[in-house]
């Protein structure tokens, strides 16, 4: 996790040309970062393992493993850092392939100082910002047999196929770029690139340029032309992640974009076509967004072409023992535990627990359980422990004659609208209360009522 101010974020430089090793390195000295310098992909693998480190600038052409394969293993490793490659001038074709391969950006030789500097500072920011590890599609695509994942497997595999604007809806870690993933690998374009952008990651002038690239000398910074992320997918996928997230005046142009497949490059004249797959997400409710105007109805109709929910992981906790199972066996295979095992009754109190991270919170959880646990075989007194060690009070599954019980439904039913009330009003309880249609004191009561004062 990244806990540096940006200006004190250490870059790893991973070159075998120790002339430009030097350069780079004084270069990010001087502006405040705190660099280090490798020679070789294989040198940079033990340093990260040795050092906090909060950015990667490699070049991509190195004896032995080149920056690509370092690419490659990081990806696995450390899916969160960011890595940007130093490419030659007029390879484009590459900068494509380390996109795909999760390149944070990249640089065109010969580039300049601010030009460093700029795509330095928007990735370490969007690191920062984006805390969370892409994630890849897992190994057995879309896990859960929950009528709801049922449907969304269907939805995915009927609109692959197709131009259609897909957009993905849920709460954070419900598993909306796992599906992202899951359309472009099902569809035609599997083979070219899947582009993804986090609009929430970035302030608006950068998402601008990294949207729709720039020409030479477009601003201060801009040394070289460079194609943005829409270039870069075409004849692939790009995935709007955050949609929700981008301010009013970038929604026009990103209409126009979506509408013609058209753009240009900052600073530039000629018109661009591309052929590109739109796949978006975001957790936000857009159409109050729309009500209050923050959000333009014009996009929003042409971007809801398909849309496909994600309910949260409470709702389907008929999944859990499957998504528990599979993280066990992914984690015990890259954490040297590859017999690891949750049984049952483990399984039925994870069941019974709330996951307001969804997804995302299960598989951090189960992937604690197998680390920390002593014994392959992860048992109920696993379960509790970190539960404990967390702070959370863990539910207790529930036998059947409680699960049909009408006021024990209720009660459940009362107390997560008290909790998503409390999370949605960020515990301002006048706000709370608004929201759930009560008084301030019928509030309090309910919140005493279920130990939530
Ligand atoms: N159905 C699923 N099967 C297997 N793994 C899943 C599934 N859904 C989610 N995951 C895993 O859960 C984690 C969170 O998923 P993902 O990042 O797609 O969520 P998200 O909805 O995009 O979250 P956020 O809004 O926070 O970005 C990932 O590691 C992903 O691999
Ligand atoms: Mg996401």
């Amino acid at each position: 996790m990244h806990t540096t101010r940006t200006n004190a974020a250490r870059i790893l430089i991973v070159d075998d040309d120790p002339a430009l090793g030097i350069v780079l390195e004084a270069l990010l000295r001087q502006a405040g970062y705190l660099p280090r310098v490798v020679q070789s992909a294989e040198a940079a693998q033990a340093a990260i393992e040795q050092h906090a480190v909060d950015a990667i600038l490699s070049d991509v052409k190195m004896p032995g493993m080149d920056g690509l394969d370092l690419l490659t293993v990081l990806g696995e490793r450390r899916p969160d850092l960011p890595v940007v490659l130093i490419t030659a001038h007029g390879t484009v074709p590459l900068a494509v392939e380390a996109m795909k391969r999760g390149a944070a950006d990249f640089l065109l030789k010969p580039f300049d100082r601010d030009e460093i500097l700029f795509v330095m500072r928007k990735v370490l920011a969007a690191g920062e910002r984006a805390a969370s590890a892409a994630p890849r599609l897992p190994p057995g695509g879309l896990v859960g047999e929950s009528s709801a994942m049922k449907e969304v497997r269907a939805l995915v595999e009927r609109c692959a196929r197709g131009q259609a604007t897909i957009m993905i809806r849920g709460e954070s870690g419900t598993g909306k770029e796992v599906v992202a993933r899951a359309v472009h690998e099902a569809s035609p374009r599997r083979d070219g690139p899947l582009v993804k952008i986090h609009c929430a990651a970035l302030p608006e002038t950068l998402l601008e340029s990294e949207l729709f690239g720039y020409e030479r000398g477009a601003f201060t910074g801009a040394a070289t032309t460079k194609p943005g992320r829409v270039e870069l997918a075409d004849g692939g996928t790009l995935f709007l992640d955050e949609i929700g997230d981008i301010p009013l005046p970038m929604q026009v142009k990103l209409l126009r974009l979506i509408q013609e497949k058209e753009l240009e490059r900052l600073g530039g004249r000629q018109t661009l076509r591309v052929d590109v797959r739109f796949v978006v997400a975001t957790h936000r409710p857009l159409e109050q967004m729309m009500a209050r105007g923050e959000f333009r109805e014009d996009l929003f109709y042409r971007i809801n072409v398909v849309p496909i929910w994600l309910p949260p992981l409470r709702e389907r906790s008929g999944d859990v023992a499957l998504l528990a199972q599979r993280f066990c066996a992914t984690h015990g295979l890259r954490n040297g535990r590859p017999d690891a095992a949750v049984d049952d009754d483990a399984i039925a109190l994870l069941a019974a627990q709330p996951w307001p991270g969804n997804v995302r919170q299960l598989e951090n959880f189960v992937e604690r359980l197998v680390v920390l646990s002593d014994d392959p075989h992860i048992g109920v007194a696993d379960v509790e422990k970190e539960l404990a060690r967390q702070g959370v009070p863990a539910a207790r599954p529930a036998q059947s004659s409680e699960r049909l019980n009408l006021d024990e439904r209720r009660r459940q039913t009362e107390l997560s609208a008290l909790q998503d009330a409390l999370k949605e009003s960020r515990n301002n309880r006048t706000v709370a209360a608004r929201l759930l249609g009560v008084s301030r004191r019928t509030l309090y009561t309910k919140l005493e009522e279920h130990g939530l004062l």
